[in-house]
């Protein structure tokens, strides 16, 4: 796709000066569902091989669409769903045993000027077993094309580029056994990866607040969805616990295991299946999350107490699992399929469904049809089309004012924008080289800073491309004999109040091919922040890596023959090159405090697997807003956070995006904390939010005869006592304490109810 102009929504045209108007503003909400629909498109393909359901898969094609998968190529719904079911044969997911587990990871979609066509670029696996022994393995490159067909979206052209296959037993080698050229060409150039809707055409009507509200609960209901995932991964089970909120509800049902309900059953059943909380030396539980598709509700149900709103997320789960010193490890193919709600504007956890379809041990593989019995969760694919079509509900039919839906929903489009440019990151490094280095540097800010592994930061966009040259050169390499590939899967997405900023964590997931010797995975994490710059296009901001936290030795040895550090190694190797050639502007081993304790190239003893090395989270609990009890949390930009403040956004004119809720809690205190009932009415109302975070905004008590409103410093310290006038009617009062205002903190609303005497008197509050 190339787009002469990039000039959408620039940061100047954001509730300021510019007259919004309602056609617009529709206009562009489609935009963004469109985006949405065309990932859960994709999606969708993927989790409908789980269960060999070609038919279905071919549905999603326009009556034109083609598929052209390596040399073959077929037309025509029809024709895809016969190639479909003859290439898969007997390992359709259907046969009793067998697998055919497809993930379209790391989306970078871009949608055409009218809006009537798309291009994205995937990067995925297909691994498959016919359960009476035959495997086969593949990976390779999407770049598809997407057309709107009568209100819908459908694949125009799904265009699978194989670049590395093989069966179980041997492992995966380029295809052929032959040197990469660049496979394939990218769709779009550094600047349009930052800009995944261009400037639109075209009008649009319709109502618009009930679908910015879908789209922004989307987003926390994607990130919760995700965030669960790493919290699974370190066995943090209380953690896990606090996502279903403090209503002691909660079901997690794991098939075949049983189903727990409440928070000390849920924390059984975690534990029944993954273990018991936290990784001890050799302990490997990473549960991969691929394919998400989150779908809102149109009605809640009315035995949900204090449900705002409902949602569903379904998505394929896969499980590498081991013990080292136990010399154990396996795989885990699943879906899930889960429930959510919205509670005082905070989403949660309702309850879990994990449906493992193949669990196998890794030395025998998964071509036996493994260990667990035949599912019997009933698969239920989520409805995502029609996005555009909700109707009004009473919540978003409040005058909320143009501009004010229009901060909303660039939130949403920050969080496209933040996913399209950290896989644009991926997919260059993937083919890194001197030309490689160029186009990965062009997606970073002028004022970016950047990790290089095992060394340190370079600040400015000049410093990280002359980093990266120094490694790789300056010119293009037309062939390379293996490639380690850098998804970035399963991201969790932070973005700003005004939509110009975002923080991102996604995992590194490294799967390596070669031309000889089988490939490996190891996984890693990002954390990272990106900008909206001046000319409407996504930029990185800061990238930091942590990396390994777990790796093969070899395809044959799997994640759990990897050989223990010898103690009496060097704490840390000689430093890379790159650090004599073309020293950082951080160095790792120059951060003081915890930060980089044990990264190697950091400071003090690495840590290398099976050896359990420290995980940072820049974000806390999305449900209870806590952070971990072992104070591993790092917000924001790592390297501006203690050691660099003056690269922060905040100093280039961006908002810090929040770290997760703020909580809000309003508490009847009568005679304001003194045992003086009749001195009046007080409801104190405290604002929490995370570490270190400054609290200024704007806190409103509202009921049917009360509105009170108070502007919180910080000398307030978070806290403000109202008190109620004193000619309140008695009885029944309902009072919504609400936070909002802030640049930086998400909005938060707490509940109170009383029951107030005709006069002076008793009080009850809750
Ligand atoms: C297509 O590719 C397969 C496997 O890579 C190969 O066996 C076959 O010969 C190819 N067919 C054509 C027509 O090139
Ligand atoms: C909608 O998008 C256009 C660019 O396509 C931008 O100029 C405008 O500010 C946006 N309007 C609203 C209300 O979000
Ligand atoms: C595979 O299963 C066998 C038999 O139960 C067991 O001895 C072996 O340790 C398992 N291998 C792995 C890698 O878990
Ligand atoms: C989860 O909750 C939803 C909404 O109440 C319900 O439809 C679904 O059946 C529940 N599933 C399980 C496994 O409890
Ligand atoms: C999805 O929802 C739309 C709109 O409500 C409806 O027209 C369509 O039939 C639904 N599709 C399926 C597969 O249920
Ligand atoms: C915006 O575009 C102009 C013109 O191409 C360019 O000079 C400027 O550096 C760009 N701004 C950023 C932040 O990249
Ligand atoms: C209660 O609040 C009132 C009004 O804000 C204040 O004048 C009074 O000193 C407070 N009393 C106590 C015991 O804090
Ligand atoms: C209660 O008193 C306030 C002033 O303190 C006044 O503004 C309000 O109208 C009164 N409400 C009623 C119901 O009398």
């Amino acid at each position: 796709m190339r787009l002469s102009k990039f000039l959408f929504w620039t940061a100047a045209g954001v509730g300021v000066g510019a007259a919004v108007t309602v056609e617009e503003l529709a206009r562009n909400v489609s935009r963004i569902e469109a985006l949405r629909e065309i990932k859960d498109v994709t999606a969708t393909f993927a989790q409908l091989a789980q269960f060999g359901r070609y038919a279905d898969m071919a549905a999603l094609f326009s009556p034109d669409g083609a598929l052209l998968w390596g040399n073959t190529s077929v037309q025509g719904p029809e024709a895809i769903e016969q190639w479909l079911e003859t290439d898969a044969g007997d390992m359709n997911g259907r046969r009793p045993g067998s697998l055919d587990t497809m993930v379209l990871a790391t989306p970078l979609v871009n949608l055409a000027v009218d809006g009537k066509t798309a291009e994205g670029r995937w990067n995925g696996w297909r691994l498959q077993g016919d359960g009476k022994g035959a495997t086969r393995m593949r990976g390779g490159i999407w770049e598809n094309e997407y057309t709107l067909r009568e209100g819908r979206w459908l694949l125009g052209v799904m265009r699978y580029y194989e670049l590395y296959e093989g069966d179980y037993a041997g492992g995966w080698r380029n295809v052929g056994g032959k040197d990469f050229g660049l496979v394939p060409e990218f769709h779009y150039s550094a600047e349009e990866a930052g800009v995944p809707i261009p400037r639109g055409e075209g009008r649009a009507g319709g109502e618009v607040g009930r679908r910015i509200e879908d789209l922004n609960d989307e987003d926390e209901v994607r990130n919760l969805q995700h965030a669960w995932g790493y919290y699974v991964d370190r066995r943090l089970w209380g953690e896990v616990g606090e996502l279903f909120g403090s209503h002691n509800w909660g079901v997690v049902r794991v098939d075949n295991v049983g189903v727990f309900e409440g928070p000390a059953g849920i924390r059984e059943g975690l534990e029944r299946w993954m273990g018991s909380e936290g990784l001890k030396q050799g302990v490997l539980n990473e549960h991969l999350i691929f394919d998400t598709v989150v779908k809102i509700r149109d009605e809640v149900d009315s035995d949900v107490p204090d449900a705002e709103r409902m949602a569903d997320a379904r998505g394929i789960e896969i499980g590498l699992i081991g013990d080292q010193e136990k010399g154990t490890a396996s795989w885990r193919f699943s879906f899930f399929q889960n429930s959510f709600v919205r509670r005082n504007g905070i989403w949660q956890f309702l309850n879990v469904t994990i449906a493992p379809l193949v669990v196998a041990n890794y030395s025998s593989g998964w071509g036996d049809g493994g260990v667990m019995p035949q599912s019997t969760v009933e698969p239920v694919f989520l409805n995502y089309t029609a996005r555009g079509t909700k109707t009004p509900t009473a919540q978003t039919t409040t005058a909320d004012s143009l501009e004010e839906l229009s901060r909303r929903l660039y939130r949403s489009y920050g969080y496209e924008g933040a996913e399209s440019i950290s896989n644009a990151y991926g997919f260059y490094i993937d083919f890194i080289d001197g030309a490689a280095c160029s186009l990965m540097a062009a997606i970073h800010h002028p004022f970016a800073n950047k990790e290089s592994p095992f060394a340190g930061f370079y600040h400015t966009r000049q410093r990280v491309l002359e980093a990266c040259t120094q490694s790789y050169g300056t010119s293009a390499r037309p062939t390379r004999s293996g490639i380690s590939f850098h998804w970035r899967p399963q991201p969790v997405i932070h973005v700003s109040q005004d939509g110009r900023s975002a923080s991102l964590r996604a995992r590194l997931l490294q799967p390596a091919t070669d031309k000889t010797s089988a490939g490996t995975i190891r996984g890693g994490m990002y954390h990272d922040q990106m900008v909206l710059d001046e000319n409407g296009s996504w930029k990185l901001w800061s990238v930091t890596i942590d990396e390994f936290y777990w790796s093969m030795s070899s395809w044959k040895e799997g994640w759990h023959g990897v050989e223990v550090r010898d103690k009496n190694a060097p704490d840390q190797p000689p430093p890379r090159d790159l650090v004599r050639q073309y020293p950082p502007d951080l160095w790792l081993s120059e951060m003081e405090g915890p930060r980089e304790v044990g990264f190697m190239g950091g400071r003090e003893r690495y840590v290398a697997w099976p050896e359990i090395q420290r995980m940072w989270f820049g974000y806390r609990n999305p449900v209870s807003g806590g952070v971990l009890e072992d104070g591993s949390y790092w917000p924001g930009c790592v390297p501006c956070y203690q050691h660099k403040p003056e690269w922060g956004m905040t100093k280039h004119g961006w908002q810090e995006p929040p770290t997760g809720p703020t909580l809000v809690r309003a508490v009847f205190a009568p005679g304001n904390g003194s045992s003086e009932w009749d001195d009046g009415t007080f409801i104190s109302v405290w604002v929490t939010p995370g570490p270190g975070e400054v609290v200024e905004g704007v806190v409103r008590l509202v009921g049917k005869e009360v509105e009170l409103k108070y502007v919180l410093t910080q000398k307030d310290g978070g806290r403000v006592t109202f008190e109620l006038p004193r000619n309140l009617s008695g009885g029944f009062h309902l009072l919504e304490a609400t936070f909002s205002g802030s640049s930086r903190l998400k909005p938060g609303k707490d509940v109170i109810d009383l029951t107030l005497p005709g006069g002076p008197g008793s009080l009850l509050g809750d």
